[in-house]
Order: C-alpha cells, then sequence, then structure tokens
C-alpha cells in the first residue's frame, strides 16, 4: 500500500478503504496529467530561481517528472485510490524515484492552487480546440454557398413558410452563429489564462517566491491578485461550460432543421449515408442518427452546466472539496462538443440539397406576399391598407388553387382599383429575392458580397 503523502504525523488512524474509494478523483482527473507535470516543472525552476532547490535538484526533477510523463503516457502508471488523485500520485513517484529531493517539490504549492492551475492548462488547451473546430464548421458552410449560389430556399417562421431566401444566406447565418461562439470561447479563454499558482492554500505563502516567473514559463496572461479567490474560484468552469451549452443549443437547433429538411415530407436535403443508420426491420430506411444524438447529447451539455452552476452554491470561502466535483461535467461537456463538431464538420460540406424537389414547390406557401404588400407600399398604399389587401388577394389565389402571379388583371383590379398586372414585376420567388434592398438581406448582390466577406475573413 502506498502512503498519501497529504497524510501527516497528526493523523493517527489510517484513512478508511470506503472513504478512499468515495473520495478519490484519479479515475477522471488522470486526464490532466501533462498539465500537472508541466506545472510542476515551472514551480520547481522558479523554486531553484529562488534558491530554493539546487541546481543539480531541480535537474533531477525535471528529469524524474518527464519520465514519469512518459510512463503515465505509456500506461505504464497503476493508479490506486489511496493516492487520491494525479497531483498525489505524481508527486509520490517521484518521492519514489529521489527520495528526499522528490519531497522538496511540494515547497511554497498546495493541492489547491495546483490543481486550479492545472485543470486552467487544460481548458485553455480545450477551448483552442473547440475554437479550431469552429473554424471549421464554419468553412464547410462557406464552402457549401459557391455550391448553392443560385438555390432558392422558403425561411421559415414558426415553420411556416414565410419569404424566400438564398441558400447561401442560410449558411452564413450558420457561420454568424458559430462566429459568436467563438468571440465566446476567446473571451471566456482571457479569463482561464490566469495564473494562481503560488497562492498556495489560501493565503499565499511566507517563502520567498517569484509568482510572475511560473506564470510566464506556462504561457498565462496574467498573475491572480487573492489568494483567497483563487483557492475557491471555479468560474472558469462554468463560464467554459456555458460557453459549451451555448454551442451545443447551436448545434442542436441546427440538425433539428436537417432532421426535417430529410424528411419525405420537405425533402430538400439528402444526408450523407456513412453518417446515417438503417432500420433492422424497414429495409427503406435511411436515419439520421447521428443528427438526432447531435440534437440528444446537447441535453448533457446544458445538464453539466446546471450541474457546476449548483455545485459551487453557498460555498464558502475558500477551498471546499466539493470543487473536485468540477471535473466530470467539463470533462464530458468539451468530449461531447468535440465529438459532435468532428461529425457536424462532414455531414455540413457533403450533404446534398435536393434541388428539383425544393424547386418543384417553391411557388407554394405564397413566399412572395410580403415583397408584393412592399410594392405596393412603394406606390404610395398605406402599409396595413396593403398588407390587408395582399392578405385578400392570397384568399383569392387560395380559392382559385393558383399563385399570386396568375391572378388576371380583372381579378386584381376587383380586390383594389389601383392595382393592375405591373405588380407581376415582383412575383414569383426569383423576382421577390432580387427585389431584397437591405443590408443583411437575401438580396443575391448582398449576399455574394456576405460570402466575398467570410471568405476573406476565413481563409
Ligand atoms: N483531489 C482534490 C481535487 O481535485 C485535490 C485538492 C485537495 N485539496 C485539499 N485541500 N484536500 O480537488
Amino acid at each position: 500500500m502506498t502512503a498519501s503523502p497529504s497524510r501527516s504525523g497528526v493523523f493517527q488512524a489510517a484513512s478508511d478503504e470506503r472513504l478512499e474509494a468515495f473520495g478519490e478523483s484519479i479515475s477522471f482527473d488522470h486526464r490532466l496529467f501533462r498539465q500537472d507535470v508541466r506545472g510542476s516543472i515551472a514551480h520547481a525552476r522558479m523554486l531553484c530561481q529562488q534558491g530554493m532547490l539546487s541546481e543539480e535538484e531541480f535537474q533531477v526533477i525535471e528529469a524524474g517528472l518527464r519520465e514519469i510523463e512518459q510512463e503515465i503516457a505509456d500506461g505504464k502508471m497503476a493508479f490506486c485510490n489511496e493516492l487520491e488523485d494525479i497531483h498525489m500520485h505524481i508527486e509520490s513517484a517521484l518521492i519514489e524515484r529521489l527520495g528526499d529531493v522528490g519531497r522538496k517539490l511540494h515547497t511554497a504549492r498546495s493541492r489547491n492552487d495546483q490543481v486550479n492551475t492545472d485543470f486552467r492548462l487544460w481548458v485553455r488547451e480545450a477551448l483552442d480546440r473547440v475554437d479550431s473546430l469552429l473554424e471549421n464548421l464554419q468553412l464547410a458552410f462557406l464552402s457549401r454557398c459557391e455550391r448553392d449560389m443560385n438555390v432558392i430556399l422558403p425561411a421559415y417562421t414558426h415553420l411556416q413558410r414565410a419569404q424566400p431566401v438564398l441558400a447561401p444566406h442560410y449558411w452564413l447565418a450558420y457561420a454568424e452563429k458559430f462566429q459568436r461562439d467563438r468571440e465566446r470561447v476567446a473571451d471566456c479563454r482571457k479569463r482561464v489564462n490566469v495564473c494562481g499558482l503560488g497562492s498556495a492554500a489560501c493565503a499565499g505563502t511566507t517563502l520567498p517566491i517569484d509568482r510572475e516567473m511560473t506564470a510566464k514559463e506556462l504561457e498565462f496572461e496574467a498573475v491572480s491578485a487573492n489568494s483567497i479567490d483563487v483557492s475557491s474560484d471555479r468560474d472558469f468552469v462554468i463560464e467554459s461550460a456555458f460557453v459549451l451549452s451555448l454551442i451545443a443549443g447551436h448545434l442542436s437547433g441546427w440538425a433539428e432543421e436537417w432532421i426535417l429538411w430529410s424528411t419525405v415530407e420537405f425533402n430538400f436535403i439528402e444526408l450523407p449515408h456513412q453518417f446515417c443508420t438503417g432500420s433492422s426491420i424497414m429495409p427503406q430506411k435511411v436515419n439520421p442518427d447521428t443528427l438526432e444524438l447531435t440534437r440528444g447529447k446537447s441535453a448533457r451539455v446544458i445538464g453539466n452546466l446546471q450541474t457546476l452552476m449548483v455545485l459551487v452554491k453557498g460555498l464558502p470561502l475558500a477551498y471546499n472539496r466539493d470543487l473536485q466535483e468540477d471535473k466530470p461535467p467539463l470533462f464530458d461537456s468539451f468530449d461531447t462538443i468535440e465529438a459532435c463538431l468532428e461529425l457536424a464538420i462532414p455531414i455540413v460540406a457533403e450533404s446534398e440539397l435536393q434541388r428539383e424537389s425544393i424547386a418543384s414547390r417553391l411557388e407554394e406557401g405564397y413566399l412572395d406576399a410580403t415583397t408584393l404588400m412592399e410594392y405596393l407600399i412603394q406606390t404610395g398604399i398605406p402599409q396595413r391598407t396593403a398588407h390587408h389587401l395582399v392578405g385578400k388577394l392570397v384568399g383569392m389565389a387560395q380559392q382559385r388553387r393558383v399563385r399570386l402571379a396568375d391572378l388576371t388583371e380583372e381579378q386584381l383590379k376587383d380586390a383594389h382599383q389601383d392595382l393592375d398586372l405591373s405588380v407581376r414585376e415582383v412575383l414569383g420567388v426569383e423576382k421577390a429575392v432580387s427585389a431584397y434592398q437591405s443590408y443583411g438581406s437575401s438580396n443575391p448582390e448582398e449576399v455574394r458580397s456576405q460570402v466575398n466577406r467570410w471568405n476573406k475573413r476565413l481563409q
């Protein structure tokens, strides 16, 4: 049995095995081993510079830590509950190798600032991975824009046909959402990227440490200013979980949309078969399971945020053992989002719009009604009057089962004496799309320039 380095001479009994099984975090925090070694080497280098370790002692500690890192990477270290977490496993392995020199590493450090530092290093890397996946997802949407440039789709509100838009207008809507996610990632990263090492347990230390040096070694942007705060702070964990929750929400909405679009009822898109599954009984089925799971897994990510919020609620300063529970939810959120993004990228790039099927039903649903109303406004008819009038025309067209463009001069005049066939200038989805004027609309030139802007931004 390995003695825990954290049980001092004050203890009069060995720890109960049930406590050890209950309190271990090694089963999940072993994922921090590289960050722990990196943090320890930076700490030891600082102790050496400050005269608390000799040059020789620093060198054997550094070499020992690198060997231990390799041993863990190779799966050769046996983990045990007695040593609780990755921090004590690594320290014990060092002491086993180096004896008293190893016993000096924890000078001017507590596991409280150590955990905080290791986790920040891990989260910082994970945020960078998510950012790059988000960029690839944006590029996948962008790659569709040229391909689908002239395809007109119905835009929906309340999932009822609303107005015609160009397909790239849809794709760039997602590029915008994921851009905001990337901005949130970058902003969150700033608060993650603060070094708490040297705060020790909660009050700082009487030993002559150099906190700037360790922060610089570990490429942190700032040094935390209050040791009590660091010891208790998990804002960076919760904020990351929130950023991931919003990404999960965006992915889930997109997944739902494309699930609908891939149905026989819509028949807008064909999903790549390598990301679909079949049915064990119904031979015709091609099911969008990847998208359904993306939608479903968003629940876990949002649930993890809730778990973390409740975890810290009501904790007094400073470190409390509750905080050990912060890792499984955040690891899970990152794992889930990364897995969803890895699959979303090829699905977005490789799905095919069902152009004929889309085009064949574009004249259903009176997508050009709003454009007609705006045309009438430009002839001097007040908006409310024009709105009512076009509603009447839609009613007439519905009754006759025709398009607005099929209404005769006589029928138009019936509705309002000033109307004539000139309204056809903006009727039909193509003309309706070309008639858009405003910045950010689906006007073809506007969409083209937005595509150019995104191409510049991302490539
Ligand atoms: N395993 C613990 C965690 O991850 C290490 C910190 C323990 N600190 C303490 N004062 N008991 O939070």
